[in-house]
């Protein structure tokens, strides 16, 4: 049994625009997923499927086997977390403390385990010194840190975070990427996120969905999809920078192995180049 998964999902908008069209989605147990896609692909409109805030025009969303219901939708949402493109759509209450309280208090948790999920979440995005601000006040990086603070402080299985890498600052993206990879190594969370930055995604993500007009259009490992040139161009997106550097330094006859992240293009750079005894 999968965690989430769709089967021809389609979602139709109240003004007729198709935002998904027959997505079949799986996410298994513990792994770390992107789904990628040019504006208006339809990423936001499947990752509001994943906790009901959608609910299908047809098809089917079932999360761990289960379509949801109004019975279970509160368990859903504790166990599928979503954080939104927008963070402002997220966050209304007047301290970041009180924000990032008000998902776990609203679980029935105690004040005790309260206070102490919401320092813990505050600590993970870096965020603890600013517990008494006033949400609405801060800057937009630093809101996507309370949405996200929010999210984790309700311990959810599966953290979905749509675009999570949008303006925030370099220290912030790679602080992020460090965070979901711990999230996924230490507490076995299944991550699934949305990006535009393809670069980013080999040290994030193992398996890839390609979004196009409200398709999945591709799916497979990072290789198998950042392999493709002709497919991501023809949906608007590129190949990450360092496949692509590779790819011509092969095509001008130098021995170097395919790498997408930074630490094996590291290592492939240092081995083709390595002078031969
Ligand atoms: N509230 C809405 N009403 C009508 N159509 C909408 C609404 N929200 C989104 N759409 C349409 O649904 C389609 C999918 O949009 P969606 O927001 O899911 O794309 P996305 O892949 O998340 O894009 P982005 O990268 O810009 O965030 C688009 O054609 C969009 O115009
Ligand atoms: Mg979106």
């Amino acid at each position: 049994m999968h965690l989430i998964e769709t089967r021809d999902l389609t979602y139709v908008y109240p003004n007729s625009v198709t935002g998904l069209d027959r997505v079949n989605f799986i996410a298994p147990r513990n792994s770390r997923i992107a789904v990628i896609g040019a504006n208006g692909a339809g990423k936001s409109t499947l990752f509001k499927h994943f906790n009901g805030i959608f609910r299908p025009t047809s098809g089917s969303v079932l999360i761990r086997g289960e379509p949801i219901t109004k019975e279970n939708i509160r368990e859903v949402r504790k166990f599928v977390g979503v954080v939104f493109q927008n963070a402002d759509d997220q966050i209304f209450a007047p301290t970041v403390e009180q924000d990032v309280a008000f998902g776990p208090t609203n679980i029935g948790l105690d004040e005790q385990t309260v206070a102490h999920r919401v320092q813990e979440a505050l600590r993970m995005v870096g965020m603890e010194d600013r517990a008494e601000r006033v949400p609405h006040h801060l800057s937009g990086g630093e809101k996507k840190r309370v949405a996200i603070a929010g999210i984790i402080a309700m311990e959810p299985q599966v953290l979905v975070l749509d675009e999570p890498t949008a303006g925030l600052d370099p220290q912030g993206v790679s602080d992020l990427i460090d965070f979901i990879n711990s999230l996924s190594r230490k507490y076995g969370m299944t991550v699934i996120f949305s990006s535009h930055e393809v670069s980013l995604i080999p040290e994030i993500a193992d398996y890839v969905y390609v979004m196009s007009k409200g398709q999945i259009v591709a799916a497979g490992s990072i290789g198998e999809i950042f392999g493709r040139q002709d497919l991501l161009t023809s949906v608007r997106l590129d190949v990450p920078l360092l496949p692509k550097l590779i790819r011509s330094l092969r095509d001008r006859g130098i021995d170097i192995s395919m790498a997408y992240t930074y630490q094996d293009a590291e290592a492939a750079f240092l081995r083709a180049f390595k002078e031969k005894p």
